[in-house]
Protein backbone atom coordinates (compact mmCIF):
# COMPACT_ATOMS: atom_id res chain seq x y z
CA UNK A 1 0.00 0.00 0.00
CA UNK A 2 1.27 3.36 -1.46
CA UNK A 3 1.45 6.34 1.19
CA UNK A 4 0.23 9.37 -0.26
CA UNK A 5 4.24 11.21 0.14
CA UNK A 6 5.39 7.83 -1.17
CA UNK A 7 3.58 8.72 -4.30
CA UNK A 8 4.04 11.85 -4.14
CA UNK A 9 7.84 11.64 -3.48
CA UNK A 10 7.64 9.31 -6.74
CA UNK A 11 6.20 11.82 -8.74
CA UNK A 12 8.43 14.65 -7.76
CA UNK A 13 11.30 11.92 -8.62
CA UNK A 14 10.00 11.35 -12.37
CA UNK A 15 8.74 15.16 -12.73
CA UNK A 16 12.48 16.04 -11.73
CA UNK A 17 14.03 13.92 -14.19
CA UNK A 18 12.27 16.26 -16.61
CA UNK A 19 13.86 19.13 -15.28
CA UNK A 20 16.82 20.00 -17.47
CA UNK A 21 19.94 19.22 -15.82
CA UNK A 22 22.67 21.71 -15.50
CA UNK A 23 24.29 21.73 -18.94
CA UNK A 24 27.23 19.65 -18.20
CA UNK A 25 24.81 16.29 -17.53
CA UNK A 26 22.95 16.99 -20.79
CA UNK A 27 23.79 14.91 -23.88
CA UNK A 28 26.49 16.84 -25.57
CA UNK A 29 24.98 17.93 -29.45
CA UNK A 30 26.25 16.83 -32.75
CA UNK A 31 28.00 19.24 -34.72
CA UNK A 32 26.08 21.60 -36.78
CA UNK A 33 27.01 22.24 -40.35
CA UNK A 34 25.25 21.92 -43.92
CA UNK A 35 26.63 21.78 -47.25
CA UNK A 36 30.16 20.93 -48.14
CA UNK A 37 31.30 20.01 -44.14
CA UNK A 38 33.78 16.92 -45.42
CA UNK A 39 37.05 16.49 -47.43
CA UNK A 40 39.97 17.32 -45.00
CA UNK A 41 38.08 20.41 -43.64
CA UNK A 42 41.31 21.33 -40.86
CA UNK A 43 41.95 23.96 -38.25
CA UNK A 44 39.10 26.26 -39.63
CA UNK A 45 38.60 30.12 -39.32
CA UNK A 46 35.07 31.26 -39.51
CA UNK A 47 34.58 34.99 -40.05
CA UNK A 48 31.16 36.88 -41.20
CA UNK A 49 31.87 40.08 -43.17
CA UNK A 50 29.74 43.05 -42.99
CA UNK A 51 27.89 42.17 -46.15
CA UNK A 52 26.37 39.03 -44.54
CA UNK A 53 29.18 36.68 -46.36
CA UNK A 54 30.09 34.02 -43.85
CA UNK A 55 33.63 32.85 -44.88
CA UNK A 56 35.23 29.71 -43.72
CA UNK A 57 39.35 29.58 -44.19
CA UNK A 58 40.71 25.64 -43.99
CA UNK A 59 44.27 23.86 -43.61
CA UNK A 60 44.81 21.78 -46.93
CA UNK A 61 44.53 23.39 -50.64
CA UNK A 62 46.66 26.48 -49.82
CA UNK A 63 44.12 27.57 -47.29
CA UNK A 64 40.63 26.62 -48.97
CA UNK A 65 38.09 29.29 -49.00
CA UNK A 66 34.41 28.88 -48.39
CA UNK A 67 31.25 30.40 -48.28
CA UNK A 68 27.91 30.58 -47.06
CA UNK A 69 24.87 32.78 -46.13
CA UNK A 70 24.47 31.54 -42.71
CA UNK A 71 27.39 30.21 -40.01
CA UNK A 72 25.14 26.68 -40.50
CA UNK A 73 25.66 26.69 -44.29
CA UNK A 74 25.15 25.89 -46.62
CA UNK A 75 29.00 25.89 -47.22
CA UNK A 76 30.19 25.96 -50.77
CA UNK A 77 33.83 25.81 -51.78
CA UNK A 78 35.20 26.76 -55.11
CA UNK A 79 37.69 23.21 -55.50
CA UNK A 80 41.27 24.15 -56.71
CA UNK A 81 43.44 27.14 -56.61
CA UNK A 82 40.87 29.33 -57.80
CA UNK A 83 39.09 28.66 -54.12
CA UNK A 84 42.45 29.22 -52.55
CA UNK A 85 43.81 31.94 -50.08
CA UNK A 86 47.43 31.64 -51.93
CA UNK A 87 47.38 29.91 -55.17
CA UNK A 88 50.63 28.53 -56.02
CA UNK A 89 51.51 28.50 -52.36
CA UNK A 90 53.17 31.31 -49.69
CA UNK A 91 56.32 33.31 -51.14
CA UNK A 92 58.33 32.21 -47.78
CA UNK A 93 59.59 29.09 -49.06
CA UNK A 94 61.00 26.36 -45.97
CA UNK A 95 61.36 23.32 -48.14
CA UNK A 96 60.05 21.47 -51.03
CA UNK A 97 57.31 19.67 -49.39
CA UNK A 98 56.07 22.69 -47.35
CA UNK A 99 52.07 22.62 -46.67
CA UNK A 100 50.48 25.76 -45.65
CA UNK A 101 48.24 25.02 -42.23
CA UNK A 102 45.66 27.23 -39.76
CA UNK A 103 44.81 30.25 -41.26
CA UNK A 104 43.62 33.26 -39.12
CA UNK A 105 42.03 36.46 -39.91
CA UNK A 106 41.57 39.98 -38.37
CA UNK A 107 39.89 43.10 -40.18
CA UNK A 108 41.09 46.53 -39.43
CA UNK A 109 40.98 49.29 -41.17
CA UNK A 110 39.69 48.26 -44.56
CA UNK A 111 41.59 45.39 -44.72
CA UNK A 112 41.21 41.50 -43.98
CA UNK A 113 44.80 39.99 -42.19
CA UNK A 114 45.23 36.40 -42.75
CA UNK A 115 48.07 34.85 -40.68
CA UNK A 116 48.66 31.48 -42.24
CA UNK A 117 51.62 28.58 -41.22
CA UNK A 118 54.38 27.43 -43.48
CA UNK A 119 55.45 23.99 -42.44
CA UNK A 120 55.45 20.40 -42.50
CA UNK A 121 54.11 17.74 -39.83
CA UNK A 122 56.64 17.03 -36.74
CA UNK A 123 59.03 20.31 -37.91
CA UNK A 124 60.35 23.26 -36.04
CA UNK A 125 61.34 24.56 -39.47
CA UNK A 126 58.32 26.62 -39.71
CA UNK A 127 56.99 30.35 -40.10
CA UNK A 128 54.17 32.64 -39.84
CA UNK A 129 53.73 34.52 -42.74
CA UNK A 130 50.49 37.17 -43.46
CA UNK A 131 48.34 37.89 -47.03
CA UNK A 132 45.46 40.83 -46.89
CA UNK A 133 42.65 41.21 -49.04
CA UNK A 134 40.15 44.60 -49.09
CA UNK A 135 37.23 42.09 -49.78
CA UNK A 136 38.44 38.15 -48.53
CA UNK A 137 37.32 36.61 -51.63
CA UNK A 138 39.42 34.16 -53.51
CA UNK A 139 41.84 35.86 -55.77
CA UNK A 140 41.99 39.05 -54.17
CA UNK A 141 45.12 38.42 -51.49
CA UNK A 142 48.37 40.14 -51.75
CA UNK A 143 50.92 38.04 -50.00
CA UNK A 144 53.32 39.41 -47.61
CA UNK A 145 54.97 36.87 -46.31
CA UNK A 146 56.75 36.33 -42.91
CA UNK A 147 56.42 37.73 -40.11
CA UNK A 148 60.03 36.95 -39.09
CA UNK A 149 59.34 35.30 -35.46
CA UNK A 150 62.87 34.25 -34.29
CA UNK A 151 63.08 30.52 -34.40
CA UNK A 152 63.83 28.86 -31.12
CA UNK A 153 63.63 25.30 -29.57
CA UNK A 154 61.28 26.05 -26.67
CA UNK A 155 58.26 26.56 -29.66
CA UNK A 156 57.23 26.05 -33.24
CA UNK A 157 55.97 28.91 -35.31
CA UNK A 158 52.63 27.93 -36.31
CA UNK A 159 48.74 27.93 -35.36
CA UNK A 160 48.85 31.93 -35.25
CA UNK A 161 45.90 34.01 -33.77
CA UNK A 162 45.99 37.43 -34.00
CA UNK A 163 44.01 39.62 -31.04
CA UNK A 164 43.36 42.56 -29.65
CA UNK A 165 40.86 44.44 -27.90
CA UNK A 166 40.24 47.93 -29.73
CA UNK A 167 41.60 49.26 -33.09
CA UNK A 168 44.48 51.22 -31.38
CA UNK A 169 44.95 48.80 -29.07
CA UNK A 170 48.34 46.49 -28.29
CA UNK A 171 48.54 43.75 -31.52
CA UNK A 172 48.45 40.91 -29.94
CA UNK A 173 49.87 37.34 -31.33
CA UNK A 174 49.41 33.78 -30.02
CA UNK A 175 50.90 30.63 -31.72
CA UNK A 176 52.44 27.25 -30.73
CA UNK A 177 52.45 23.81 -30.66
CA UNK A 178 54.51 20.83 -29.29
CA UNK A 179 57.57 21.40 -27.54
CA UNK A 180 56.81 23.94 -24.88
CA UNK A 181 53.02 24.97 -25.87
CA UNK A 182 51.30 28.20 -26.45
CA UNK A 183 53.32 31.54 -26.42
CA UNK A 184 52.31 35.13 -26.42
CA UNK A 185 53.64 37.80 -28.20
CA UNK A 186 52.86 41.32 -30.12
CA UNK A 187 53.02 42.70 -34.19
CA UNK A 188 53.93 46.44 -35.33
CA UNK A 189 51.44 48.61 -35.42
CA UNK A 190 51.53 47.69 -39.24
CA UNK A 191 50.17 44.04 -38.35
CA UNK A 192 52.57 42.55 -40.74
CA UNK A 193 55.34 41.91 -38.32
CA UNK A 194 56.85 40.86 -35.47
CA UNK A 195 57.82 43.89 -32.59
CA UNK A 196 60.53 42.49 -31.66
CA UNK A 197 58.60 41.14 -27.78
CA UNK A 198 60.11 38.16 -26.61
CA UNK A 199 57.43 35.32 -26.78
CA UNK A 200 56.06 34.47 -23.06
CA UNK A 201 54.76 30.81 -22.50
CA UNK A 202 50.90 30.85 -21.12
CA UNK A 203 49.95 27.38 -22.01
CA UNK A 204 52.29 24.11 -21.30
CA UNK A 205 51.57 20.33 -20.76
CA UNK A 206 54.64 18.71 -19.11
CA UNK A 207 52.55 15.58 -18.61
CA UNK A 208 53.04 12.34 -20.66
CA UNK A 209 49.52 10.15 -21.88
CA UNK A 210 49.04 7.49 -20.41
CA UNK A 211 49.87 5.40 -22.67
CA UNK A 212 52.74 6.38 -24.80
CA UNK A 213 51.31 5.11 -28.50
CA UNK A 214 54.02 6.76 -30.48
CA UNK A 215 56.83 9.34 -29.93
CA UNK A 216 57.29 9.67 -26.08
CA UNK A 217 56.66 13.63 -26.07
CA UNK A 218 54.58 15.12 -23.05
CA UNK A 219 50.81 16.02 -24.57
CA UNK A 220 50.68 18.57 -27.34
CA UNK A 221 48.86 21.80 -26.62
CA UNK A 222 48.50 24.13 -29.81
CA UNK A 223 46.20 26.07 -31.98
CA UNK A 224 44.93 28.92 -29.38
CA UNK A 225 42.24 31.31 -30.10
CA UNK A 226 41.52 34.37 -27.79
CA UNK A 227 37.80 35.04 -27.10
CA UNK A 228 36.42 38.07 -24.07
CA UNK A 229 33.53 39.13 -23.17
CA UNK A 230 32.15 40.74 -20.32
CA UNK A 231 30.23 38.77 -17.53
CA UNK A 232 28.52 40.54 -14.70
CA UNK A 233 30.92 43.53 -14.90
CA UNK A 234 34.12 41.10 -15.09
CA UNK A 235 35.55 41.30 -18.55
CA UNK A 236 37.28 37.70 -18.83
CA UNK A 237 39.73 36.50 -21.73
CA UNK A 238 39.29 32.79 -22.75
CA UNK A 239 42.61 31.22 -24.21
CA UNK A 240 41.05 28.31 -26.20
CA UNK A 241 43.51 25.50 -27.59
CA UNK A 242 43.65 22.15 -28.48
CA UNK A 243 44.77 19.31 -26.13
CA UNK A 244 46.15 15.90 -26.87
CA UNK A 245 46.85 13.69 -30.48
CA UNK A 246 44.84 15.57 -33.54
CA UNK A 247 45.51 13.09 -36.44
CA UNK A 248 45.47 9.65 -34.91
CA UNK A 249 43.77 6.74 -37.03
CA UNK A 250 43.58 2.74 -36.42
CA UNK A 251 46.58 2.68 -39.34
CA UNK A 252 48.89 4.82 -37.51
CA UNK A 253 51.88 3.59 -35.91
CA UNK A 254 50.57 2.18 -32.68
CA UNK A 255 46.82 3.06 -33.95
CA UNK A 256 44.58 5.17 -31.79
CA UNK A 257 45.89 7.22 -28.99
CA UNK A 258 44.41 5.73 -25.70
CA UNK A 259 40.93 7.02 -25.26
CA UNK A 260 40.79 10.72 -23.45
CA UNK A 261 44.63 11.35 -25.11
CA UNK A 262 43.05 12.23 -28.57
CA UNK A 263 42.18 16.07 -29.37
CA UNK A 264 40.23 17.69 -27.31
CA UNK A 265 39.25 21.63 -27.03
CA UNK A 266 40.40 23.30 -23.19
CA UNK A 267 40.47 26.70 -22.00
CA UNK A 268 42.12 28.73 -19.38
CA UNK A 269 40.76 31.92 -18.48
CA UNK A 270 42.34 35.02 -17.02
CA UNK A 271 40.57 38.59 -16.27
CA UNK A 272 43.90 40.19 -17.46
CA UNK A 273 45.17 39.89 -21.39
CA UNK A 274 48.50 39.56 -19.17
CA UNK A 275 47.33 36.32 -17.61
CA UNK A 276 47.54 34.32 -14.96
CA UNK A 277 45.63 31.73 -16.75
CA UNK A 278 44.01 29.65 -14.57
CA UNK A 279 41.68 26.75 -15.11
CA UNK A 280 38.55 25.58 -13.46
CA UNK A 281 40.26 24.31 -10.90
CA UNK A 282 42.84 27.37 -10.28
CA UNK A 283 45.64 25.39 -11.70
CA UNK A 284 47.64 27.69 -13.59
CA UNK A 285 48.27 27.05 -17.30
CA UNK A 286 51.51 27.67 -17.58
CA UNK A 287 53.06 26.03 -14.68
CA UNK A 288 50.59 23.49 -13.16
CA UNK A 289 49.76 21.91 -16.41
CA UNK A 290 45.60 23.72 -16.67
CA UNK A 291 43.35 23.79 -18.61
CA UNK A 292 39.32 22.60 -18.50
CA UNK A 293 38.08 20.27 -21.45
CA UNK A 294 34.98 22.56 -23.25
CA UNK A 295 34.48 19.87 -25.91
CA UNK A 296 35.86 16.54 -26.01
CA UNK A 297 35.01 13.17 -28.05
CA UNK A 298 30.94 12.06 -28.17
CA UNK A 299 28.75 9.87 -29.57
CA UNK A 300 30.47 9.36 -33.32
CA UNK A 301 32.22 12.96 -32.92
CA UNK A 302 35.67 11.83 -32.59
CA UNK A 303 39.18 14.40 -31.50
CA UNK A 304 37.61 17.81 -31.97
CA UNK A 305 40.27 20.77 -32.23
CA UNK A 306 41.29 23.61 -34.21
CA UNK A 307 38.65 25.65 -32.98
CA UNK A 308 37.51 28.84 -32.40
CA UNK A 309 34.77 31.06 -31.38
CA UNK A 310 32.57 33.76 -33.81
CA UNK A 311 29.73 35.71 -32.77
CA UNK A 312 26.24 34.95 -34.70
CA UNK A 313 24.28 38.89 -35.39
CA UNK A 314 21.58 36.39 -36.90
CA UNK A 315 21.08 34.33 -33.47
CA UNK A 316 22.77 36.83 -30.90
CA UNK A 317 24.68 33.65 -29.96
CA UNK A 318 28.14 33.15 -30.19
CA UNK A 319 29.32 29.11 -31.78
CA UNK A 320 32.73 27.53 -30.83
CA UNK A 321 33.67 25.92 -34.60
CA UNK A 322 35.74 23.15 -34.99
CA UNK A 323 37.03 20.35 -36.73
CA UNK A 324 36.42 16.34 -35.88
CA UNK A 325 36.37 12.96 -37.43
CA UNK A 326 33.21 11.03 -37.97
CA UNK A 327 34.22 7.62 -36.21
CA UNK A 328 31.32 5.93 -37.89
CA UNK A 329 33.21 5.87 -41.47
CA UNK A 330 35.63 4.09 -39.69
CA UNK A 331 38.87 5.88 -41.44
CA UNK A 332 39.15 8.17 -38.92
CA UNK A 333 41.16 10.66 -41.60
CA UNK A 334 38.36 12.56 -43.52
CA UNK A 335 38.24 15.74 -40.94
CA UNK A 336 35.18 17.59 -40.80
CA UNK A 337 34.14 20.84 -40.51
CA UNK A 338 31.07 21.40 -37.63
CA UNK A 339 30.27 23.76 -34.63
CA UNK A 340 28.08 23.80 -31.29
CA UNK A 341 26.69 27.03 -29.65
CA UNK A 342 28.30 28.19 -26.79
CA UNK A 343 27.17 30.10 -23.72
CA UNK A 344 29.67 32.06 -21.64
CA UNK A 345 27.01 33.38 -18.83
CA UNK A 346 28.04 31.39 -16.26
CA UNK A 347 31.82 32.42 -16.90
CA UNK A 348 32.99 29.23 -18.65
CA UNK A 349 32.16 28.52 -21.92
CA UNK A 350 29.17 25.56 -22.12
CA UNK A 351 27.97 23.96 -25.06
CA UNK A 352 24.45 24.40 -25.34
CA UNK A 353 21.90 23.04 -28.02
C1 LIG B 1 47.83 17.25 -20.19
O1 LIG B 1 48.21 15.94 -20.55
C2 LIG B 1 47.47 14.91 -19.88
C3 LIG B 1 48.07 13.58 -20.31
O2 LIG B 1 47.94 13.38 -21.68
C4 LIG B 1 46.00 15.03 -20.23
O3 LIG B 1 45.26 14.04 -19.55
C5 LIG B 1 45.51 16.43 -19.86
O4 LIG B 1 44.16 16.57 -20.28
C6 LIG B 1 46.37 17.49 -20.50
N1 LIG B 1 45.96 18.79 -20.05
C7 LIG B 1 46.02 19.86 -20.82
C8 LIG B 1 45.60 21.13 -20.20
O5 LIG B 1 46.37 19.82 -21.98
Amino acid sequence: MFHLSTVLALCITAYAANIPSPLSRRAIPDPICTGVCTGTIRDPYVLRRDDGTWFRFTTEGNIRIATAPSISGPWSTNSGEAGALLPGGSIIHLSDDQRLWAPNVFYSNGLFYNYYTVSQIGSQNSAIGVATSATADPGTWTDHGSIDLPANSQYNRIDANFFRTCATCTPYLYFGSSWDGVFQTTLTSDLLKWSGESPINIVKNTTFPAVVVKNPYPSIVEAPFMWWLPIDGTTYFWMFFSSGACCNTPSSEGGLEAPGDEYKIMACRSTSINGPWKDKDSRDCATENGGSVVLRSHGDTYAPGGQGVAYDPDSNRYALYYHYVNKADGTYDDFRFGFNWVDFSTGWPEVVE
